[in-house]
Order: C-alpha cells, then sequence, then structure tokens
C-alpha cells in the first residue's frame, strides 16, 4: 500500500518498451535486442563486481559459495537464515563536516506539496530539507498528498513528529510551521524542479530571491540527484530521513507494541514486504496465475487511470523481465527454497491483498503463522488508523524496520527505503529476491525441467549476494545517456554507503 503515485521509472520504461503489437519481423529484432542488451548487462555487471572487489575485496570473498554451503543447503543453518550479514565494523556517520554552516535564510521562505505514498514523501522532504539548505531558504513545513490513490487526508504533524523535526534540523536549517501571515498574499516563483538535479542548478535558482520572497515547489519526488552531491548534502539527507523525521508518537508507540506482541509470539520474524495490492498489479500488468475476470479488473483499472502512461501490457513478457511483484505463492516457495521452516513467524507489512485469501491460501499453507496487523492489534487501537493509509503504512514501516529478516516482493518505494535504513542502522538482513532469476526457476520446476531437490541449491546461489551486506552504491548502467541515466542508479535511500555509512578508518564519528 505504501508505494504509490509516480512509480519507480524502470518498470515504466521496460513496460512502454514491451507495450507495442510487434510484426514477427519486429518481434525477432526484439528478441534479438534483447539478447543482446542481456549480454551488455551480464559484461557491466561482472566487471562492476570485479571493480567493486578491487576496492573491497573482503566484503565479497566471504558471500563466496563453497563446497560446504552447497551440502549444508538441504538442512541451511540457523545463522545463515536469521543473522545479519557481517558487517565488517561499518556504522553511521552523519555529523556535518567543519565546513557546514546552517542556513539561516530568515525571510526567504519555501513551501512545499509533498507527493506519493508515505515513503516517496518521506523521501522526499528529506531532499527538500537538503534542497532549502542549498536555497538558504525557511522550509515551511510541507503539505501532504491528499489526493494519491490512497486518498489519505492526514496532514505532517498526523503522521510525523513536527516539533521533533523542527528541533532536530536546528543546526540546518530553519522550519516553521506556517508561511508568516503577512507573507501569504504575496506572489510565490512556483517551481517544478527537474528531476535528479545538482548543486549547481539550485544555486542558480538563488537568483529567484531577487524577485520573490516564497518559492512554491509543487513536487517533492525524486527532485535531487542521488549522486555527485557534496558530502554535506547528502549527510543532511540522512540526518532529515533517519533522525528529525520521526513518526508521530501515536504511531511510534503502537508500533512498538506490535513489535513486542510479535516477539512474544515467537521470538524472530520475517517482515515480508507483499506487495500484491492491486493498484500493483494494475499498474504493472502482471496476472500470472489471476482468473480471467481478476486480469481484466486489472486491464480497466489500468485504462482508467490517467497518470498511468503504459496501457497495453504483456504479463508474460513482463513476468519473464523480472518486473512482476512475487505472488504470494512464488514468495511462499522462495523461503522454503532458502530454508525457512513452516512454523517461521512472518508479518505481512502491507495493505490489502488482492483476490485476499484465495490467492493468499497459497501462501498461508506453507507457512501458517503468517500474520496482520489485524491480528495483533486491536480494534480499538487500529480504529485511528483506519482510512489513513499513510499511518498503516507507517505502522508496517516500523515492524519492517524492527523485524529479523525482511523480504520484499516488489522493489518500490517501501522497499527501497526500509532496505536502506536497515543498512544505516547495521545492515541488518535484507533479502531482495532476484525476480527475473527465480520465475525462470519456477517455470523450469513447472514444467519437469528441473529437480525440486535442485532447488534450494539454485535459489541459495543466487541469493548469496542479496543479503544486505555492505558494498557501495551502484553507480548508472553505462551506455545510457542523458537523463534516463539516473533511472538506473541505485537510489541514494536504497543505499546511502559511503556516504553515511563508514569503515572506522573513515570519519569516526
Ligand atoms: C542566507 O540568508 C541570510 C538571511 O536571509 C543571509 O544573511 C546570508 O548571507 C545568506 N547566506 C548565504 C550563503 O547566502
Ligand atoms: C505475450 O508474450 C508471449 C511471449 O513473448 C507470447 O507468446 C504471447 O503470445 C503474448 N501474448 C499476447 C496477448 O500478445
Amino acid at each position: 500500500m505504501v508505494n504509490r503515485g509516480t512509480y519507480h521509472s524502470r518498470t515504466s520504461i521496460t513496460a512502454r518498451f514491451f507495450s507495442r503489437k510487434p510484426s514477427p519481423f519486429a518481434s525477432t529484432l526484439q528478441i534479438f535486442c534483447i539478447f543482446a542488451f542481456s549480454i551488455v548487462l551480464f559484461l557491466f555487471y561482472t566487471r562492476n563486481s570485479l571493480e567493486d572487489e578491487q576496492k573491497q575485496p573482503y566484503f565479497f570473498k566471504q558471500s563466496q559459495f563453497n563446497e560446504a554451503d552447497l551440502l549444508s543447503d538441504m538442512q541451511t543453518s540457523d545463522g545463515k537464515l536469521w543473522d545479519a550479514p557481517f558487517s565488517y565494523g561499518v556504522h553511521p556517520c552523519i555529523k556535518p563536516t567543519a565546513k557546514f554552516k546552517a542556513a539561516m535564510g530568515s525571510d526567504h521562505y519555501m513551501t512545499v506539496r509533498s507527493n506519493g505514498g508515505l515513503n516517496q514523501m518521506r523521501t522526499g522532504i528529506s531532499d527538500m530539507v537538503a534542497v532549502a539548505h542549498i536555497l538558504n531558504a525557511t522550509l515551511v513545513i510541507p503539505q501532504l498528498d491528499k489526493r494519491s490513490f490512497w486518498h489519505d487526508s492526514s496532514t505532517f504533524s498526523d503522521i510525523f513528529d513536527e516539533l521533533y523535526f523542527i528541533e532536530t534540523l536546528r543546526g540546518d536549517v530553519q522550519i516553521v510551521k506556517e508561511l508568516p501571515r503577512e507573507l501569504e498574499a504575496l506572489p510565490r516563483a512556483r517551481k517544478h524542479f527537474s528531476s535528479w538535479s545538482g548543486v549547481s542548478y539550485y544555486e542558480e535558482l538563488t537568483q529567484l530571491w531577487k524577485d520573490y520572497q516564497v518559492i512554491h515547489v509543487a513536487k517533492s519526488d525524486s527532485r535531487l540527484a542521488n549522486n555527485d552531491l557534496p558530502l554535506d548534502i547528502q549527510r543532511l539527507r540522512c540526518r532529515a530521513l533517519y533522525h528529525a523525521l520521526r513518526f508521530a508518537p501515536s504511531i511510534e508507540s503502537l508500533g512498538k507494541k506490535l513489535v513486542e506482541r510479535l516477539r512474544s509470539r515467537g521470538g524472530r520474524y520475517i517482515a515480508l514486504h507483499l506487495r500484491y495490492e492491486k493498484d500493483m498489479l494494475s499498474y504493472t500488468g502482471c496476472t500470472y496465475g489471476l482468473s480471467d475476470t481478476e486480469s481484466e479488473e486489472l486491464r480497466i483499472m489500468r485504462e482508467n487511470t490517467k497518470h498511468w502512461k503504459v496501457k497495453k501490457i504483456n504479463s508474460t513478457e513482463q513476468r519473464a523481465g523480472g518486473l512482476c511483484p512475487l505472488t504470494p505463492k512464488e514468495v511462499g516457495i522462495f523461503l522454503r527454497a532458502l530454508g525457512y521452516p513452516p512454523s517461521t513467524l512472518i508479518y505481512i507489512a502491507a495493505g490489502e491483498i488482492y483476490g485476499g485469501n484465495t490467492h493468499l491460501m497459497e501462501l498461508t499453507s506453507r507457512f501458517p503463522n503468517v500474520v496482520f496487523k489485524e491480528a495483533l492489534a486491536t480494534q480499538e487501537e487500529l480504529r485511528a488508523f483506519a482510512n489513513h493509509a499513510s499511518q498503516t503504512a507507517a505502522l508496517d514501516y516500523i515492524i519492517s524496520i524492527e523485524s529479523d529478516v525482511f523480504v520484499p516482493s516488489y522493489s518500490g518505494n517501501m522497499a527501497r527505503a526500509v532496505e536502506g535504513h536497515r543498512r544505516f542502522l547495521g545492515h541488518h538482513k535484507t533479502i531482495s529476491p532476484d525476480r527475473k532469476g527465480l520465475v525462470e526457476v519456477f517455470d523450469m520446476l513447472e514444467n519437469g525441467q528441473l529437480e525440486e531437490s535442485m532447488l534450494s541449491h539454485l535459489v541459495w546461489q543466487m541469493h548469496e549476494d542479496r543479503q544486505g551486506a555492505p558494498r557501495e552504491r551502484r553507480g548508472p548502467i553505462q551506455g545510457i545517456k542523458g537523463r534516463g541515466r539516473f533511472r538506473t542508479e541505485e537510489a541514494f535511500y536504497e543505499n546511502p554507503y559511503p556516504e553515511c555509512i563508514c569503515t572506522s578508518k573513515r570519519h569516526f564519528e
């Protein structure tokens, strides 16, 4: 439920690519192109991991697959399932450098309309803190998105601890609750900032202060580049997101309570972000395993949602490309193959699962200890959260951060934000499914091309390096020109290493 508004663009590029009805010649050409592209990707990643290996040899050596692992596949050791990856003593580092000065912009103001779901807004707001600093502006507490898919009317202070936000960032930027009354009637410079902009873009915009006292920002998501920003700006983003943007006390306290209840049930738990919700399936055009009626319902929803540009999607191709959220059944097979026993406690961090029990059953038949927030909290406790999707998403966020293992079924905004935060807090285990590889293996299994006994080995091999161990953030895929290249970068908040996560040698703070 947490990702909405603009969805992640990697999906839409590919979806657009697949959206035309091809002639036989075009299909052959397309298949050839995909093949050639795969080789380029393969070469790129091989090269890239070699580069990483030279820079930080020890990070990668521990995760080499060896004979002993092969033998222990079937009885995966407890530690392998639950322990955080070895973190080599890296630690958070978010203090400003000696050069850093607070922005005191006392008579210039920036108002912001934040857009998207909870996690898109949180990262967007953190970026706006950094932008206000670059612009030397006083930031007015942002307005939240009330028009997005989930129609949540919550205000900033309903979701976040507003005073704490203002106080925590006092040494960085001035933040006020409201625009001073005398400025309300003044004309504002209304800006739609370019996506993924650097510091020079914003420094040029300070020219606006000559004519205006207030800049209004129409959208807050992905307005700031992931990379090539000054260290102090990157660290400010981390201070904003990981320290200042705390949830409101009522949300924090219920979140903590639910974590305690989970712990009292089974000790350890997996938080599964099962992004198998109607909007996501409709948007991605993924209908694998659904009935004709369901597929049709999703298609109609996509047709009728104006801001989703891609309408015709071939579900088979989408799935084969690794662009679909894993189904509840696929997640069940995946977790069993990794070696999690059927008794494992799994918290579902998600909204309403599409098709309800009919689809969920294929997960719960493998893992009977699946719990939803409705089973953990009393009706009374949840009453205040009803019809406030962002607030329930915040509960899911807290429970996901605190979990022993976090598994997202799709790489959306929540998955990325939680993964990054867990990296920041000490590289807690996050297993990112290799969806493209997995569906290939599942299909082979279904077609009898693969022995069931080989599954576990294959799945482990595929995910040995996808457990959330420390590594530097990935840059853009090379060879992609222009702005498109930014879309291929790993997001700053998905992995704030190296700016906000340091080795002991560097800036011990
Ligand atoms: C920031 O704004 C304040 C007050 O508006 C001004 O005194 C200061 O010089 C500005 N700083 C920079 C770096 O422009
Ligand atoms: C979808 O793509 C698959 C594989 O490329 C193809 O076999 C199938 O006919 C396509 N379906 C439609 C409805 O175009």
